[in-house]
C-alpha cells in the first residue's frame, strides 16, 4: 500500500508557509499503521536492539509498536516534570525558546543497545537531545528511526554529527 498517500498535508499550520505533515491519518488506517511499524522494526531486526526509546508524544505511538514487534523493552523519553523517579535532564533549542526532555536515570542496564523512535525528523534537535540523554543513562544508541524525514531540514546531518545513524521510511521536502 502507498503509505505516503495516507499522510495528510495541512497548509499553513502551525503558521503561514508551513505544510504540516499530519500522521494521524496514517494511524487511522490499520493496514498503513501496521505496515509502518513492521518496516521500522524490520530495518533493525538484525541490529541486536535491546531497548526502543520513544520520544513524547508521537514517538510513544510508533515506538511502543516497534518495541512489541522486536520483542524488546520500551523506554519513554518524556517532557520535563512527568517522570516520577530520579531523572537525567537535557534542554534543547526549539524554533522559539527551548524545551526539556528527561529519562529515568535507571531506565537502561549496562550494555543496552537502544533504537530511538519518533514520528518525524525535522531539525533533529529533539532526537539529538534524546540520544544524549540515553547515552548519559548508559545506553549505546545504535540508530534512530522515523516514519517521516523532512529532507530540506538538517536533521540527518545533526544526528550524524552526534554519531547517530538515521533511518527514515518516507521523505517530504
Ligand atoms: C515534533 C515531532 C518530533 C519533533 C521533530 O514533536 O513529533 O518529536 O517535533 O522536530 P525536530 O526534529 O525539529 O526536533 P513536538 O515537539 O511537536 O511534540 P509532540 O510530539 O508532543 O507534539
Ligand atoms: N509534522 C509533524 N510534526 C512536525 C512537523 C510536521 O510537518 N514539523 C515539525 N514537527
Amino acid at each position: 500500500m502507498d503509505l505516503k498517500s495516507t499522510i495528510r498535508a495541512i497548509p499553513d499550520h502551525p503558521k503561514p508557509g508551513i505544510v504540516f505533515r499530519d500522521l494521524t491519518t496514517l494511524m487511522g488506517e490499520p493496514e498503513a499503521f501496521a505496515q509502518t511499524c513492521e518496516a521500522l522494526a524490520a530495518a533493525f531486526s538484525d541490529a541486536g536492539i535491546t531497548h526502543v526509546a520513544g520520544i513524547e508524544a508521537r514517538g510513544f505511538i510508533f515506538g511502543a509498536a516497534v518495541a512489541d514487534r522486536l520483542k524488546v523493552a520500551f523506554v519513554p523519553v518524556r517532557k520535563k516534570g512527568k517522570l516520577p523517579a530520579k531523572t537525567i535532564t537535557e534542554s534543547y533549542a526549539l524554533e522559539y525558546g527551548e524545551d526539556t526532555l528527561e529519562v529515568h536515570e535507571d531506565a537502561l542496564p549496562k550494555g543496552a543497545k537502544v533504537l530511538l523512535v519518533d514520528d518525524l525528523l525535522a531539525t533533529g534537535g529533539t532526537a539529538a537531545a534524546s540520544a544524549k540523554l540515553l547515552r548519559a543513562a548508559g545506553g549505546n544508541v545504535v540508530g534512530a528511526a522515523f516514519v517521516v524525514e523532512l529532507v530540506d531540514l538538517p536533521g540527518r546531518a545533526k544526528l550524524s554529527e552526534v554519531g547517530v545513524e538515521t533511518f527514515s521510511l518516507l521523505t517530504f521536502e
